[in-house]
Order: C-alpha cells, then sequence, then structure tokens
C-alpha cells in the first residue's frame, strides 16, 4: 500500500477527553475531541466518571472522525490507539474498542505511548508548524505530566528531567482553586495574568535536581500567603487576583526555562519543542520566542488542537508505526504506567 491511500485512525482515551482522528501522508483530515464536562464540579478528574464518559464517548467520537474525514471504516488501513500511560479505567475503554474494531475490520492494530505522541505531533504536516530537526530538546508539561525529554530520532527518547511530585497543569489547577477560581484553573490564570503586574508578589522556586521540577511546594506556599493576607484583607483575592495571577505564572514559567537552560547546557542541544495543555500559556510562549533572539535556540510550538490531548497525535505515532509494520498482538493489554 502507498502512503497516499494509508488511512489510520487514532483514538485517545487516556485521561477525561474521548478523541478519534484520521490521518493521511501526515496530514490530519479530522480531529475530534469530546471533552468531559462533568469533572468541572469537582474540581478534578473523577476517574470512575471519566471512563463511564469514554464508553458513552466513544462511537459517536469515531463516527464523526470518520464522517469529518469523508471516509469509510472499510478504507481504514490500521487502527492506532493509547495504550498507556494514563488512567487504568480510561485507557481500557479506548484499549478495548480498537481491538474489536481492528480485528472486526480485519486490519493491523497499532499501539501507542501517550507521551511518546506528545512529543511525535511536532511532525504533523499542518500550517505554521515545522518538525524539529533530530536530536531535539521535548518538554512536555501538562496536568498529567511534566518532562524534559531528549529525542535522538522518532522512536529514541530519554527522559532527562522530571517531575517528583505534582505535574505543572496540577500547580496551575491547584493554586487557581485556592483562589477560588473554577477546574480547570490554568486558562484562567493566564487570562488574569496578562493584566497583572508579575512582580507584584514573590512565590518561591522549588529546588530539586537540575532538570527536574517540583511544584507541591508552590502550592502550598499560595496557599499560606492567600490566607495570611486574607486573614487581614477578606477582599484580598478579588482586588489582586490579576497581580496574584502574575506573580504564580511569571513563578512558573521562569522555573520552566531555568530547566529547559539548564537541558540546553547539559546536552549542548538548543532545538526545543513543547507539548501538552500548558504550552498554550501565554507567558511560556512568549518566554520560548524570546529564547530565540536571547539565546540562539530555534523553538516549536504545536498548533493549539495538537497540544492538549487529542487523537490526532496518536494517529501521527500509527503512521509513522504503521510504515515500519511496528503493529501490536491482538492480546495487547492497557498500561496505566508504560514507559518509553
Ligand atoms: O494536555 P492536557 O489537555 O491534559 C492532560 O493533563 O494530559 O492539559 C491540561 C492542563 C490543565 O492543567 C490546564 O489547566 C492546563 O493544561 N492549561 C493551561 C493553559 N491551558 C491549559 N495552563 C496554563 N495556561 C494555559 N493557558
Ligand atoms: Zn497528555
Amino acid at each position: 500500500m502507498t502512503q497516499k491511500n494509508c488511512y489510520i485512525l487514532g483514538i485517545e482515551s487516556s485521561c477525561d477527553d474521548t478523541a478519534a482522528a484520521v490521518i493521511n501522508n501526515g496530514e490530519i483530515l479530522s480531529n475530534v475531541v469530546a471533552t468531559q464536562a462533568i469533572h468541572e464540579q469537582y474540581g478534578g478528574v473523577v476517574p470512575e466518571l471519566a471512563s463511564r464518559a469514554h464508553q458513552q464517548n466513544i462511537v459517536p467520537v469515531v463516527h464523526q472522525a470518520l464522517q469529518k474525514a469523508n471516509i469509510d471504516k472499510n478504507q481504514l488501513s490500521a487502527i492506532a490507539f493509547t495504550r498507556g500511560p494514563g488512567l487504568m479505567g480510561s485507557l481500557l475503554v479506548g484499549t478495548s474498542f480498537s481491538k474489536s474494531l481492528a480485528l472486526g475490520l480485519g486490519i493491523p492494530l497499532i499501539d501507542v505511548n501517550h507521551m511518546q505522541a506528545h512529543i511525535l505531533a511536532h511532525f504533523i504536516k499542518a500550517e505554521g508548524q515545522n518538525a524539529p530537526n533530530f536530536p531535539f530538546l521535548a518538554m512536555t508539561i501538562s496536568g498529567g505530566h511534566t518532562q524534559i525529554v531528549k529525542v535522538t530520532d522518532y522512536f529514541e527518547m530519554e527522559i532527562i528531567g522530571q517531575t517528583i511530585d505534582d505535574a505543572v497543569g496540577e500547580a496551575f489547577d491547584k493554586s487557581a482553586k485556592i483562589l477560588g477560581l473554577p477546574y480547570p484553573g490554568g486558562p484562567l490564570v493566564d487570562k488574569y495574568a496578562q493584566q497583572g503586574n508579575p512582580k507584584a508578589f514573590k512565590f518561591p522556586k522549588p529546588k530539586v535536581g537540575p532538570m527536574d521540577f517540583s511544584f507541591s511546594g508552590l502550592k502550598t506556599s499560595v496557599l499560606y500567603f492567600v490566607e495570611k493576607e486574607v486573614a487581614q484583607n477578606p477582599d484580598f483575592i478579588s482586588e489582586n487576583i490579576e497581580d496574584i495571577c502574575a506573580s504564580l505564572q511569571f513563578t512558573i514559567v521562569d522555573y520552566l526555562m531555568d530547566k529547559l537552560k539548564n537541558a540546553v547546557k547539559k546536552t549542548g542541544i538548543k532545538e526545543i519543542a513543547i507539548g501538552g495543555g500548558v504550552s498554550a500559556n501565554s507567558g511560556i510562549r512568549n518566554a520560548l520566542k524570546e529564547a530565540e533572539t536571547k539565546y540562539g535556540w530555534k523553538t516549536h510550538i504545536p498548533k493549539f488542537e495538537f497540544c492538549t490531548d487529542n487523537a490526532a497525535m496518536i494517529a501521527i505515532v500509527g503512521e509513522l508505526k504503521y510504515k515500519t509494520q511496528n503493529f501490536a498482538e491482538n492480546n495487547v493489554v492497557a498500561s496505566a504506567r508504560m514507559k518509553f
């Protein structure tokens, strides 16, 4: 089969987004995501509710992805699915569905590592998106993960730094919760931050290994700071929300940039690609753009729809693996703690 008529369906269900996408020759023909609103009222993802919502969403989401791509399921060449890491109950829905569909259609099944997919999303052909050159450094920042990875080839990746506790998205979301903002608070912190003074308040940057991260202390310091101020002025939060968010965002972005600078120094690699939901943050986007002129880095920021959890990134990995006939066995199982 030539690349031209190779159509791969990607399916993602590792956390709280049920997603399906179709790829053909590096181009995304459809990219459908059903985001589960049910978790908002709980201030975080409830695993049992997530698996149930995946079960409800998966058939219509896949149907819509095929429809938008304007192809029939019988034209599919293979099915790529997220095997892990993620929430077990969520992963099971996508895994079982993909296995059954591939078996029913008599086509190969391709297992995908969600973390590799966030990185390989940079190889999707899209306007304004240039694929990075090997070797490059990938920083994956989201609600579930925070890692710096040295990428030598498509499937040759080495984690050189990671969080020892919370993920950076959790630092945004948990701090936002303390400020009374709804879940997920990251985008709101970003919105308020753009109106505030980043130097108004000072938060500590946790000390760990040069390329590792720690965020649980930051959340605690935000809590103590807010409690102390509110005790003196009950309206402290509403009167200072912009400055608090700007200062918090400044601290987090500066911390991420410190770690990247250390990784560049250690590896000598100046080409940087970011991924994960926090890549949408205006602070990190500006800091990376600035680093191009300031430090001579070449930076890659994916289109927003390929940053957050999506199935297009699963489909591109499927296509890359399809080229080398790297297929999964039919008895493949989901893996909550899947490593590279
Ligand atoms: O990749 P993603 O959709 O899901 C996973 O966690 O895997 O990332 C979601 C995370 C949430 O923590 C959300 O608050 C954060 O990304 N996020 C942001 C922004 N947009 C999304 N954090 C800071 N600023 C943003 N603009
Ligand atoms: Zn993710």
